[in-house]
C-alpha cells in the first residue's frame, strides 16, 4: 500500500499493467503532454522522422500507425496527417509557397481549395491561376518562373474531367514545379498517383478510408524525405493534431476499405447505365463513361471509379424541376461529401464552375452508397416522375 495521502494517490498510481497484451486493432493513445524517461532521452527527441515522441501534436503510436498505413496503402514512404482534407491542402499549400510564388489549380478543384487560392492570391502575395483540367501537356504554357505548385483533382470531383496527368506531371517536372494531387475520389485504391509521377498525394480520409459519414481528416502522403520534411514543418507550425479516437475510427475502415470501394464502384456503374438510357439526362459524367471528358485518361490510369458521379439533365428541364427531383428521393440524403454506406445527392450549378460549359442544364451529382442497388434505381425512377 502506498503511503502517499489519497490525494496524490489519485494521481499517482503504483500499478503497471502486464505486458505482452496482444490485439488486432492498434491502441486509441491520448496524449497532450508525452512523457520523457530522463532529460537526455528529451533533449535528443526527434519529432520530425517519428523516431520519438515528444508531444502529442507531434504524434502518438495510434496516429504513427496510421500515418504509416497510409502511406502503405498509397505507396508512397511519408505521411502527415490532418483534422480534415480541407486541411491537409492547405498545409501543402503553407509548406511550398511564399510571398511572390505562383500556383495552378484546375478550374474544376474542390472548390473550397479553389476559395483557398483566391485567399492567397488576395492577401498572401502568392498567385493563384486557374487553369482548363483537360490542358495536358499545354499546361507547359502556364507555367511561369516562380511557379511552385500545380494542384490536380482526378477527377475533379462535381463536373468529374479526368486530366492527363502523367503529361501535366512530366510538363510540371521539365520546370522544376511539383505536383499536388487530390486523390480522394479513387481512395488511393484506383489510381497509383506516384507511379504516374506525382509528388504529393493528399486524401479526405472523411470519405472512403473512414466510411462512416462521421469522422473528419485528411492526409498528405509522400515518397521524399525532403519534401516531406517542408510538409512536416507546415504540419508542426499549424499545429494540425488529429484525434486519436477519429485516427482509431479511420484505421477501422481499411480493412473493408477494399470490399466497400468496389462495392461502390459496382453498384454507381448500374445506376449510371440505367441514367444513360433515361430521356430525362443529357449526359452522364461518369469516368467510366464515354460521355464523360477525360474518359480515355481514367481507362488508361485508373483500375476502378468508386460510387460519385455526376448527370446532367437535359436542358428542358428547369432548375425548379431538376429540384423536385432531388427533393423527391427518399433513400438519398442531400448532403455534401461521399464515401459512407448511404447514397446522396446534390444539385449544382455548373455553369458558375466550368463556364465553357455554359448552360448547359443542371448538374446533380450522385454519390451511390451501399444501399441496394434495385432500390436506389426504383426510388430514383420515382423521383423522376415527380419532376
Ligand atoms: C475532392 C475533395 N477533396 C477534399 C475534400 C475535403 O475533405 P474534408 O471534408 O475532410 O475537408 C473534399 C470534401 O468534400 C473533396 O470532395
Amino acid at each position: 500500500m502506498s503511503d502517499k495521502a489519497l490525494q496524490t494517490r489519485l494521481i499517482h498510481s503504483d500499478y503497471t499493467a502486464p505486458g505482452g497484451f496482444a490485439a488486432f486493432p492498434t491502441a486509441i493513445h491520448h496524449a497532450s503532454t508525452v512523457l520523457f524517461k530522463d532529460v537526455a532521452a528529451m533533449r535528443s527527441g526527434e519529432w520530425k522522422d517519428k523516431s520519438a515522441y515528444t508531444y502529442g501534436l507531434h504524434g502518438t503510436p495510434t496516429t504513427f500507425t496510421l500515418e504509416a498505413r497510409l502511406a502503405e496503402i498509397e505507396g508512397g514512404s511519408h505521411c502527415l496527417l490532418a483534422p480534415s482534407g480541407l486541411a491537409a491542402i492547405a498545409m501543402v499549400d503553407f509548406a511550398l509557397l511564399r510571398s511572390g510564388d505562383d500556383v495552378l489549380l484546375p478550374e474544376n478543384v474542390y472548390n473550397p481549395n479553389r476559395e483557398l487560392g483566391r485567399w492567397l492570391s488576395n492577401d498572401f502575395g502568392i498567385t493563384a491561376r486557374y487553369y482548363d483540367p483537360l490542358i495536358g501537356a499545354g499546361i507547359a504554357g502556364l507555367i511561369q518562373p516562380n511557379t511552385k505548385l500545380v494542384w490536380t483533382e482526378a477527377p475533379g470531383s462535381v463536373s468529374m474531367e479526368v486530366p492527363d496527368l502523367p503529361a501535366i506531371c512530366a510538363a510540371a517536372h521539365a520546370h522544376g514545379v511539383l505536383v499536388a494531387l487530390d486523390n480522394t475520389w479513387s481512395a488511393g485504391l484506383a489510381l497509383r498517383g506516384f507511379d504516374i509521377g506525382v509528388d504529393i498525394i493528399m486524401q479526405a480520409l472523411t470519405k472512403y478510408q473512414s466510411g462512416g459519414s462521421d469522422v473528419l481528416m485528411g492526409a498528405v502522403i509522400t515518397r521524399d524525405a525532403a519534401l516531406n520534411e517542408r510538409l512536416a514543418m507546415a504540419h508542426m507550425r499549424l499545429g494540425l493534431g488529429v484525434s486519436p479516437d477519429d485516427a482509431f475510427l479511420v484505421m477501422r475502415g481499411l480493412p473493408t476499405m477494399r470490399l466497400r470501394f468496389d462495392a461502390h464502384d459496382a453498384a454507381a456503374r448500374k445506376v449510371a447505365s440505367w441514367l444513360k438510357a433515361r430521356p430525362e439526362i443529357a449526359r452522364v459524367l461518369h469516368p467510366a463513361f464515354t460521355d464523360c471528358p477525360g474518359h480515355a485518361e481514367w481507362q488508361r490510369d485508373f483500375s476502378g471509379a468508386g460510387g460519385l458521379f455526376s448527370v446532367v439533365f437535359d436542358a428542358r428541364y428547369t432548375e425548379e424541376q431538376t429540384d423536385r427531383f432531388v427533393d423527391a428521393l427518399t433513400l438519398f440524403g442531400i448532403g455534401y461529401s461521399w464515401g459512407g454506406a448511404n447514397s446522396l445527392v446534390m444539385p449544382y450549378r455548373i455553369a458558375t464552375m466550368r463556364k465553357q460549359w455554359g448552360d448547359a442544364g443542371t448538374l446533380v451529382r450522385l454519390n451511390i452508397g451501399l444501399e441496394s442497388v434495385d432500390d436506389l434505381i426504383a426510388d430514383i425512377a420515382q423521383a423522376l416522375g415527380k419532376m
